[in-house]
């Protein structure tokens, strides 16, 4: 009897599917695909285990990831899926075909078998029960797409890179690029100077802004509550070998010269003055101790490249160190910037001999670029593109589109982070090749990469919500051609957004995003748009938004100071919008931002003055700042005054946090 019921039951299933009309099962495939041929016919989906038969060099190892993915290998006979590929160590294309009666995958080697399997992973998730019979044909567009993790803010474990190098895969991204030192911890085994696991690896803040409130410190291994880590070499070979098998490259980065303090404060003497975080260049001690770690970096990372940082060096000490100062004289060195370049130089020429080559943060091209070094373009795109043209490998990374340590979305629903606002639509918006550069140099770029910064990313959790879904922007930007459709990536980002949350990532809730500031996106009507400003204090060459139309174009700002409708300065604000005629006026209002992670302040306080002939001011009204200066959410805070007042000239004086550093940001100055 249950036999029968069974069988009926099977029999009306089997209607109802063969009745459905069969989908397209690539429509949510992301990154999104070369091609993809719908054909005559239909394919029924079996259920998993779907079983299925490999071949190709190394097979076995595909095979176990792929049951490892749920399927069922089998070695000969038939199969649901046959997998076939050549001996290419480097070709990542590959064909997928879907029969009537099978699926098969193609590929010239390993990588593309392994991005077929993928794909067939992503197809199979979408859970569609008959196929349409269709023709894939995939490659990427840049052989480089990456995801930086920084474990050295936070220390991260073994098991967490995993989990990311699982989602990576799925991406079909291939590096990630591992941060391993900086001041807040130095995460790299190195037995030849030992201090650098003893106590550059610790610190007793866990949170970086408790921290930085103390000072910087440093902690010895074992001190009770001392906070970091490293891994052990036996860790990091594991963590090569499982990313290898899923065609995932680490690129190790040691920090040098800047970036340094950690290593300063266990080894001073590497060090100009034994303060500070810039290694010593002039000091033939640090090239000993570069030169060392390095030999134990590439003993453990078979990565051709070697990220030796290179950025943000702050070079100060160097103008007055006796042995920076010798070094320069002895070399014939004009400036620090190519004292920089001489370190680095060296450190290349070492690289080199050992058979491996290095890549830096664009500053490295400062001084003088090394002459085979791979140039991580991070301030803006000008400098990769200035690599590119003189002949060297560029990965893009502009700080404006591809660092999600910045907000994803409306910051009063963000946990703490640096500030800015980086939604993925701005990072899926990033375009890394110029069209106006020769299609020699543009032979040059080998792909984009995210930057998680984590100095505020204190979780595993929060590290993965900033990851996703910004991080499937970067993996298609690098598979994907260049033709862009945002409703089309947000569908399937959405898709993918929701696979990840079932396999237990923390991902953003991609369904629920806030967006963009409300208030900017419909203009202001006001008495004062259009109307000429004076200013007293000119804003800050950085920060010039729209020049002087800005504070009158009835604009507001974003959530992001960078989206050019905030101007910025370094000292106070004294400025005077000519109104054009004496008339009577109200009110004014003048919003400036609070974001502390940024070393954005809002002012002590705002004074309006009114004036009819532009000499005489009377003051009108006076607002103050309510915000507390460590509040740590980002705020736009409107400085009102209500007055009676007749006049042509309104003067607005802000007076400036007075932490060093402070910028004032200011979007529009409203009058009524
Ligand atoms: C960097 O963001 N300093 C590379
Ligand atoms: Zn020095």
């Amino acid at each position: 009897m249950l036999k029968i019921t069974n069988l009926i039951a099977a029999l009306f299933i089997s209607a109802a599917v063969a009745s459905a009309a069969p989908s397209n099962p690539c429509e949510g495939l992301l990154p999104k695909p070369s091609s993809v041929v719908v054909e005559k016919g239909s394919y029924n989906v079996p259920a998993m285990p779907l079983t299925i038969r490999i071949s190709g060099p190394e097979a076995d190892a595909l095979s176990a990831l792929a049951e490892s993915y749920g399927f069922k290998p089998v070695a000969r006979g038939k199969a649901d899926v046959t997998v076939s590929y050549g001996t290419s160590a480097t070709a990542e294309g590959y064909t997928l075909k879907v029969t009537k009666r099978a699926i098969e995958i193609k590929a010239e080697g390993a990588p593309g078998a392994f991005y077929g399997l993928q794909s067939l992973r992503q197809m199979l998730d979408a859970g569609m029960p008959q196929w349409n019979c269709l023709t894939l044909t995939d490659s990427p567009r840049f052989p480089y797409r990456g995801l930086m993790v920084d474990v050295s803010r936070h220390f991260r474990t073994i098991p967490f890179l995993k989990k990311q190098i699982d989602a990576m895969a799925r991406l079909k991204m291939n590096n990630m690029h591992l941060h391993l030192t900086d001041a807040a911890g130095w995460r790299m085994p190195v037995e030849s100077y030992p201090k650098l696991n003893s106590q550059a690896a610790w610190r007793p803040q866990v949170k970086w802004s408790d921290w930085v409130a103390a000072g910087t410190p440093y902690a010895e291994e074992g001190q009770p509550g001392a906070y970091g880590g490293y891994y052990t070499k036996d860790e990091l070979r594991g963590l090569v070998k499982y990313a290898a098998d899923r065609h995932i490259r680490i690129i190790p980065e040691i920090e040098m010269p800047g970036h340094s303090e950690e290593v300063v404060a266990a080894y001073p003497e590497v060090s100009c003055s034994g303060q500070g975080g810039d290694l010593c260049p002039g000091k033939e001690a640090t090239f000993a101790m570069l030169e060392a770690v390095l030999d134990e970096v590439i003993d453990i990372f078979p990565s051709e490249l070697i990220h030796i940082g290179g950025d943000e060096a702050s070079k100060g000490a160097w103008h007055n160190c006796p042995d920076c100062k010798r070094r320069m004289e002895q070399q014939g060195l004009a400036d620090v910037d190519e004292l920089q370049s001489y370190l680095i130089k060296r450190i290349e020429q070492y690289v080199n001999s050992k058979g491996r080559r290095i890549i830096g943060w664009d500053e490295i091209i400062d001084g003088g670029i090394a002459p085979d070094a791979t140039i991580m373009s991070w301030r803006g795109t000008e400098g990769g593109n200035r690599a590119m043209t003189e002949g060297h490998d560029v990965i893009m990374t502009p700080v404006g589109y591809c660092y999600i340590d910045y907000c994803q979305d409306a910051p009063f629903r963000e946990p703490v982070s640096i500030g800015g606002y980086t939604p993925l639509r701005l990072v899926y918006s990033f375009e890394p090749a110029d069209t106006a550069l020769s299609a020699e140099a543009l032979n040059h770029l080998l792909g984009v990469q995210a930057n998680l910064w984590a100095e505020q990313i204190t979780t595993d959790s929060h590290a993965e919500y900033m990851y996703y879904p910004r991080t499937y922007a970067i993996a298609e930007i690098g598979w994907s051609a260049a033709q862009k459709d945002y409703d089309d990536f947000h569908r399937r980002a959405l898709m993918f957004n929701h696979l990840l949350d079932s396999l237990g990532y923390a991902v953003f809730d991609l369904d629920n995003e806030y967006g963009e500031r409300r208030e900017s996106l419909t203009p202001v009507r006001h008495l004062a748009l259009g109307a000429p400003v004076t200013y007293t204090t000119p804003y800050h060459e950085k920060y010039p938004a729209q020049g002087p139309s800005t504070l009158t174009d009835g604009l507001l700002g974003g959530w992001s100071y960078g989206d050019k409708r905030w101007q910025g300065w370094l000292t106070d604000v004294d400025l005077t919008v000519d109104l054009g005629r004496e008339q009577p006026i109200h009110t004014a209002t003048a919003s400036f931002m609070h974001s502390p992670g940024a070393w954005v302040h809002l002012p002590q306080s705002v004074i309006f003055e009114v004036s009819s002939d532009g000499v005489n001011f009377t003051p009108v009204g006076q607002a103050w700042c309510d915000v507390a200066d460590d509040y740590q959410s980002i705020t736009m805070k409107p400085y009102t005054a209500a007055f009676n007042a007749t006049g042509r000239y309104l003067r607005l004086r802000a007076e400036r946090n007075p932490r060093p550093g402070a910028w004032l940001f200011l979007d529009e100055i409203i009058v009524n």
